[in-house]
């Protein structure tokens, strides 16, 4: 069944208090808020502002101008690959990870792999949607990734 965010965007109340809601959820000083393209971005934007942190995009690779690092990921169907600027953060940022909505955990992984790997401090990873069946939220927990969900 294909969870679906965009009713609660539409929703002025329900979108300022899913934001609220991760803001609250925020464990200690963030850097930089880094959202996964596309649903991703809506929500790690206004988290950022009011946290007071930078926005990072992991996006989808070939969409970003300068030089690029980037990590592949297995979808149900193939393989896609995230990527960020390579020069986006000094080592040792601070980024809070944030998708509308963890499955099988690839995305997020791939991200938290990728963002590593250009030495960033990732501790703690936000989404809307958990559907825990799927076993995302926990394979992240294994990566040493504090995970809040606002509905299982
Ligand atoms: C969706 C969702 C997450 C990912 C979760 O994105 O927004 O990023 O799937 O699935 P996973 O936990 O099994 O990896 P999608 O790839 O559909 O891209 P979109 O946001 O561009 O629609
Ligand atoms: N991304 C991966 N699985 C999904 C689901 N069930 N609903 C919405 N987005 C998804």
């Amino acid at each position: 069944m294909f969870r679906d965010i965009t009713t609660l965007l539409l929703d002025p109340a329900g979108f300022a208090r899913s934001i609220e809601r991760i803001v609250e959820g925020v464990d200690g000083p963030v850097d930089l808020v880094a959202g996964i393209e596309a649903r991703g971005f809506i929500f790690a934007a206004p988290v950022a502002v009011a946290l007071g942190a930078g926005v990072l995009l992991l996006r989808k690779d070939g969409k970003l101008p300068g030089a690029t690092i980037a990590e592949d990921y297995a979808l149900e169907y193939g393989t896609d690959r995230i990527a960020i600027h390579a020069d986006a953060f000094a080592p040792g940022a601070r980024v809070l990870l944030i998708d509308d909505l963890i499955a099988t955990g690839g995305t997020a992984r791939a991200a938290v792999r990728l963002l590593r790997k250009a030495a960033a401090q990732v501790t703690q990873a936000a989404f809307v949607i958990d559907l825990p069946e799927l076993g995302g939220a926990d394979s992240l927990r294994v990566e040493g990734i504090e995970v809040n969900a606002l509905v299982a």
